[in-house]
């Protein structure tokens, strides 16, 4: 996934729509709740890998900073089935049942089998922290604007 230069349009960027449903239910525990996404069928799913993004809510019209885990979560051998998962950074709320469009702005890195549950918390530590950054940047400020642009564009046609 590109940082830089952004496509030509705000569309073409790299961006996800589904709604959020309920994961195995062991994010809580480990200290970082996920929004687990079911895709739409017009949303097709990145290939497997952590990538740093914007969580827009069609119910709020808010943006929030995110990392988002793509992948089948070896660590935990439970499921063969491809997870979207995100993790918010400043989303205390459930968001259960809501309608949600993840715009990439980055992949961070591939997913891996951690030897132990503290191993994969220790990563995510460091990838959101990695996440954050990239959004603070000119270009993750643009992947928002560009966010916004699109929902306010799809808001005022319907
Ligand atoms: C930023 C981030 C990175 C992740 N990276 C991995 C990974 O490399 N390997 C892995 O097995 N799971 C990874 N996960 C997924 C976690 O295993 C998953 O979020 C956790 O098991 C909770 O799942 P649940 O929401 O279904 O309860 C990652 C999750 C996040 C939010």
């Amino acid at each position: 996934m590109p940082e830089s230069p952004g496509p030509a349009t705000p569309a073409a960027r790299p961006h996800l729509t589904g709604t959020v449903v309920h994961g195995a239910g062991r994010g809580h525990g480990l200290g970082f709740p996920t929004a687990n996404i079911a895709a739409g069928p017009d949303s097709p799913v990145p290939p497997a890998a952590v990538y740093s993004g914007w969580v827009l809510r069609h119910r709020t019209g808010a943006v929030h900073p995110a990392t988002i885990s793509v992948g089948s979560n070896p660590t935990f051998c439970d499921t063969a089935d491809v997870h979207v998962e995100a993790y918010c950074h400043d989303l205390a709320e459930d968001v259960y049942g809501e309608r949600v469009t993840v715009w990439f702005a980055a992949r961070i890195r591939d997913t891996v089998k951690f030897p132990s549950p503290a191993d994969l918390v220790r990563a995510v530590r460091e990838d959101v922290r990695r996440s954050g950054a990239v959004l603070a940047s000119d270009h993750g400020r643009r992947v928002r604007e560009d966010a916004l642009a699109a929902h306010r564009r799809t808001t005022t046609s319907s």
